[in-house]
C-alpha cells in the first residue's frame, strides 16, 4: 500500500513537472500561419505579395522572444504589416512590449496600426501617449482613415482602417464612399463578430484579431469562448468568406484575463494575395 501510495505521488509530481513547459509552449510556442487569399481584381504588381498580421499582444513582455517574433514576421517576406489593436492591454498598460514591437516590424515594412478596445479603453492621455509612440517608431495610424497605396505599374490597393469605438457605426460606409472604384480594399478592424458591416461596405479582405482564438481551443468544436461573441464563437480563427468580402482572424500572440491559451499558440499570420 506505501509502495502504491510512493507510485503515485511520483507520477503526480512527474505530471506536474511535464505541465509547465507544455503550459509554457502553449502560451509563447510562437508560430507563423500562411494562408493564400484571392481576389478579383488584384493588380498584377500585388499577385504573390505577402501581408503580415500582427494582434492582440496585449503588452505581453516578449523578452527574449521578442527577436523570435521579429525573425518570423521577417521570414513572410512582408509588403506591410498590419497591427490589428490590443497592442497595449487596458488592465496593465505597460507601453514598452508595444514599442518594441512597432519600432522592429517599422523596419521591416510599412507598418499600420488601429486601436483595439483595450486601447480604447484607456484615458486619453494613456491612448495619446501610445498613438505618439507608435508614430515616432515609424507605424502609421489608420483609425477612420484611409491610405492609397499606388503601385508602379498602375492600380490601386486601399488601406482602411477602423477605430474599435466605430466599429459598428456607419463611419465604414462614409470612408467607403472615397475608395476608387477598381481599387482592391484592404480593411483593418480589431474585431471580428461585424463581418455583416464590413461585407456591407464592400470590403475585399478584412483582417481582425480580438477572439484570441476562443482561449482553449478542441478538435471539431473551435474556440470555446470569445469577448463580444460568448461561448463557441463563430470566428477565432482563419478566414471567413460574407458576400465578396473575406475575413482573416488572427489568434493573437499575448492573453488577457485568462492566462492560459490550450492547443491555441500564438501566431504570426501572413496573407498571401492571389489573383483571383
Ligand atoms: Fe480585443
Amino acid at each position: 500500500m506505501r509502495r502504491r501510495s510512493k507510485y503515485l505521488l511520483g507520477g503526480a509530481a512527474a505530471l506536474c513537472l511535464l505541465a509547465v513547459p507544455v503550459c509554457r509552449w502553449q502560451n509563447d510556442g510562437l508560430m507563423l500561419t500562411r494562408y493564400t487569399v484571392e481576389l478579383s481584381g488584384l493588380p498584377e504588381e500585388l499577385d504573390g505579395m505577402t501581408l503580415v498580421q500582427v494582434s492582440d499582444l496585449h503588452s505581453k513582455p516578449m523578452g527574449e522572444g521578442q527577436e523570435l517574433l521579429l525573425n518570423t514576421i521577417s521570414q513572410a517576406k512582408p509588403y506591410v504589416i498590419l497591427l490589428t489593436g490590443d497592442l497595449v492591454d487596458g488592465r496593465r498598460p505597460e507601453l514598452v512590449p508595444a514599442l518594441e514591437l512597432a519600432r522592429g516590424a517599422a523596419a521591416l515594412a510599412p507598418t499600420y496600426y488601429v486601436t483595439g478596445n483595450h486601447e480604447t479603453s484607456l484615458p486619453w492621455e494613456t491612448r495619446e501617449q501610445i498613438e505618439n509612440g507608435l508614430e515616432a517608431a515609424g507605424v502609421v495610424l489608420l483609425d477612420n482613415r484611409t491610405e492609397e497605396l499606388s503601385l508602379p505599374g498602375g492600380g490601386t490597393m486601399v488601406l482602411t482602417g477602423l477605430c474599435d469605438d466605430n466599429l459598428g457605426d456607419g463611419t465604414l460606409e462614409r470612408l467607403s464612399a472615397s475608395w476608387p472604384e477598381d481599387a482592391v480594399t484592404v480593411l483593418l478592424a480589431h474585431e471580428p463578430q461585424y463581418i455583416e458591416n464590413y461585407a456591407a461596405s464592400g470590403v475585399d479582405l478584412a483582417f481582425c484579431g480580438h477572439a484570441h482564438g476562443g482561449q482553449i481551443r478542441l478538435p471539431l468544436v473551435g474556440g470555446l469562448f470569445a469577448p463580444g461573441q460568448g461561448f463557441l464563437p463563430k470566428y477565432t480563427a482563419g478566414i471567413y468568406q460574407l458576400g465578396e468580402t473575406q475575413m482573416v482572424v488572427s489568434r493573437g500572440i499575448g492573453g488577457s484575463l485568462f492566462p492560459q491559451r490550450v492547443w491555441n499558440r500564438p501566431e504570426v499570420v501572413a496573407v498571401t494575395l492571389k489573383r483571383g
